[in-house]
């Protein structure tokens, strides 16, 4: 079984760096395909502590071969340093490949990202205020500038004419600072990102396809969560790719039938960032003292993120579009302390029980979670210890909270994470490349 997906199945900040980290110990190669620096993947390795936001996450194992899919946004400046975190503590980044045909974040596109932010006033999405958005609006328009672009100047050049008055123009519209980037600005930036990028880029479609041809063990990291897809999520308050195990096609240009095993990246609990439904969210202290135990602030932005209880009406619309074949639930250890746990079964909508997400927004905003009530693990803060005892050392009621999860979703818990580290990992299947 060469092919491993991991997907974020809630609203983003799953623990999918850590999970796609673990698992990269054994693979040959790990994929972004979709999304970009509004990412932020924290991993821990020893006593470093790495912060993500472009490159795959297994960059950090030594020998891999680390590839931006076309799906990806890319902003070369972001990426630049990025590279250089990883180069600084000693880990070399020669397998980094990067698709000719993933598409380029412009500085207009962050500016127009932060002006159309202001100019929807109080409907805001809360958008991480990287331009993902105008981006993609500009790959959908056909007006984007792809990687390939960097190899072929006149392309540039020709490009460059039209965007910039016309993004320019947009700006005006939106009562913002114009770009303010001449044409031999943006030339000479291609001009320099070809030198230092050009040796990364190729064909990764292809790439990638003859790797699986060759038996190699290769791993998708997903950015964001179902939640956050532009189809299936909370439209409007969702980021601009597909997050959705099908997105991961599109995305690096492989084949539906390419993908042999998917794990679904479910937090213990609910967070998400910025704005929008959120059926289980938490308020005033409560929210404030789940945000503190599981330092739950964003590692892209530093905002607060907010936190509510676990949530099976989600697990279940993000396991039909994905059709998990496993688990990864994390961070169970932040729930340590609490006394009951709940758990999101339904959403009551005048009295009607919905067991499915609903898309209207109305629907949402009068929904109430019904829940069912587990004991919890009070107390127990063994966590580093236990990982290497494996799962039946987990204290009682930890393990009846996750054979609920898997009983509902009818997908089992096949690694369960019990801290930040790699050490602090239940491994229940550990054959994930046969
Ligand atoms: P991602 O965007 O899905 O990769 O997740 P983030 O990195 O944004 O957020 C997850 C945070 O939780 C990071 O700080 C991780 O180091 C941390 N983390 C991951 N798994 C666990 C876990 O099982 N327990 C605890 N306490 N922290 C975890
Ligand atoms: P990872 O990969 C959590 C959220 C933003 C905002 C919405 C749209 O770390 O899980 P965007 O800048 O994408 O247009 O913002 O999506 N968002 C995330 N929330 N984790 C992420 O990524 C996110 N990426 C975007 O907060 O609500
Ligand atoms: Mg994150």
């Amino acid at each position: 079984m060469p092919t491993v997906a991991i997907i974020g199945a809630q609203w983003g900040d799953e623990g999918k760096g850590k999970i796609t980290d673990y698992l990269a110990e054994d693979a040959d190669a790990v994929v972004r395909f979709q999304g970009g620096n509004n990412a932020g993947h924290t991993i821990v390795v020893g006593d470093r502590v790495f912060k993500l936001h472009l490159l795959p996450s297994g960059i950090l194992r030594k020998g891999i071969l680390a590839i931006i899919g076309n799906g990806v946004v890319i902003n070369m400046e972001e990426m630049l340093d990025e590279m250089k975190q990883v180069e600084d503590a000693d880990i070399p980044i020669d397998g980094l490949r990067i698709s000719d045909r993933a598409h380029i974040i412009m500085g207009y596109h962050k500016r127009l990202d932060g002006a159309e932010e202001i100019y929807r006033g109080k409907k805001s999405i809360g958008t991480t205020k990287k331009g993902i958005g105008p981006a993609y609006q500009d790959k959908i328009a056909r007006n984007g500038f792809r990687i390939c672009d960097i190899l072929e100047p006149d392309t540039v050049s020709e490009k460059a004419k039209f965007n910039l008055p016309y993004k320019n123009d947009l700006l005006k519209m939106l009562n913002t600072e114009q770009c303010g980037c001449t044409l031999e600005a943006v030339e000479e930036r291609f001009e320099r990102w070809r030198k230092i990028f050009g040796k990364y880029i190729c064909d990764t479609s292809v790439l990638i396809n003859d790797e699986i041809d060759a038996g190699k063990k290769i791993l998708f990291e997903g950015a964001q969560g179902v939640m956050l897809d532009i189809d299936h999520g909370t439209y409007p308050f969702v980021t601009s790719s597909s997050t959705i195990g099908g997105g991961l096609c599109s995305g690096s240009g492989i084949a539906p039938n390419r993908i042999d095993r998917t794990i679904g990246c479910l937090k213990a609990y609910t967070t998400r960032v910025g704005e929008g439904p959120f059926v289980t969210e938490l308020k005033g202290e409560e929210e404030e003292e789940l945000q503190k135990k599981g330092g739950e602030f964003g590692v892209t932005t530093g905002r607060g993120r907010r936190c509510g209880w676990l949530d099976l009406i989600v697990a279940e619309h993000s396991t039909r579009l994905c059709g998990f074949d496993s688990w990864a639930i994390t961070k169970l250890d932040v729930l340590n302390d609490y006394k009951k746990v709940q758990v999101c079964i339904g959403y009551d909508v005048d009295g009607q029980i919905l067991k499915h997400f609903p898309a209207s927004l109305e629907k949402l905003e009068k929904a109430k979670p019904v829940y069912k009530e587990f004991d919890g693990w009070e107390g127990w803060d063994d966590s580093s210890k236990m990982a290497d005892k494996g799962f039946d050392s987990l204290p009682e009621n930890m393990k009846t909270y996750i054979r609920f999860i898997e009983e509902y979703t009818k997908i089992p818990a096949d690694i369960i994470s019990i801290g930040p580290k790699r050490s602090e990992t239940i491994d229940r299947r550990r054959k994930w490349w046969n």
